[in-house]
């Protein structure tokens, strides 16, 4: 795992987002997967300026959604769907057939799990993934002590589901997720982890210093070429 500390928020959303531009440059066809959550939305607004100013062109893009809260989908306000087409796919202008995005709603999650495995498939892998970091080190919902492959549904770990009320207007009863599996993630061509703010400063510390383990399985990465993407405050305990 490669470190880079960037002065502040707007500067690790920017560069990230060259990232992005110089791998759809390269490939415009790239499959990308840009997780839902907070830390991505300044990457997100970076990728929006750069699409209205033509520096980067997204017309043959394609997306994959990295997971879902179970029973969830656009019309929830906070839902990883809603957050990414607001945030990004509808200002992109993306077409319908760029994006592949779970549906939490699905009462077969097993053929939501079997739709996004065969896109991955079909496109060889994942070209560039963009990763938060939970609070507990998960990434998507792959959360501490289970071991996922493929796209799976998993329950939501407690630390979870406490975190979770930041994104919801009303206290809802979430169980599970539905995500990609590990192995889709460390087999991701380009891996960026990102983190902002002094609260991930610990989490981040674990990530790249603390054991190899799958009780955080952020810190699964430091077995890869994964690209740790950081703002000052989130990388200060980093020695
Ligand atoms: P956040 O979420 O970007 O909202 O902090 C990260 C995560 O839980 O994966």
């Amino acid at each position: 795992m490669k470190v880079e500390i960037y002065k502040d928020y707007e500067a690790l959303s920017q560069q990230v987002g060259m990232k992005i531009a110089k791998q759809l440059n390269e490939k415009p066809h790239s499959l990308i997967c840009i997780a839902g959550g907070d830390t991505p939305l300044g990457l997100c607004n970076f990728l929006i300026q750069l699409h209205q100013e033509k520096r980067c062109d997204f017309t043959n893009a394609m997306f994959i959604s990295l997971d879902e809260w179970v029973g969830l989908g656009y019309e929830t306000q906070g839902s990883c769907k809603q957050t990414l087409y607001d945030s990004l796919f509808t200002p992109l202008e993306l077409k319908e057939n760029q994006i592949h995005f779970f549906d939490g709603k699905n009462t077969n999650l097993e053929e939501e799990c079997e739709k996004m495995n065969q896109v991955i498939e079909e496109n060889h892998g994942i070209d560039l993934i963009v990763l938060g970091i939970g609070m507990n080190g998960h990434l998507g919902f792959n959360e501490p002590g289970i071991r996922t492959e493929k796209a799976t549904v998993v329950p939501l770990a407690d630390k979870t589901k406490e975190v979770s009320v930041k994104y919801f207007h009303k206290e809802l009863p979430l169980v599970s997720g539905i995500t990609l599996g590990m192995d889709q993630i460390k087999e991701a061509k380009t891996i960026i982890l990102m983190a902002a703010s002094d609260k991930k400063k610990e989490i981040v510390k674990a990530t790249v210093q603390g054991a190899v383990s799958n009780q955080v399985p952020s810190s699964l990465l430091q077995e890869t070429q994964a690209i740790l993407c950081v703002d000052e405050e989130a990388g200060k305990e980093l020695v």
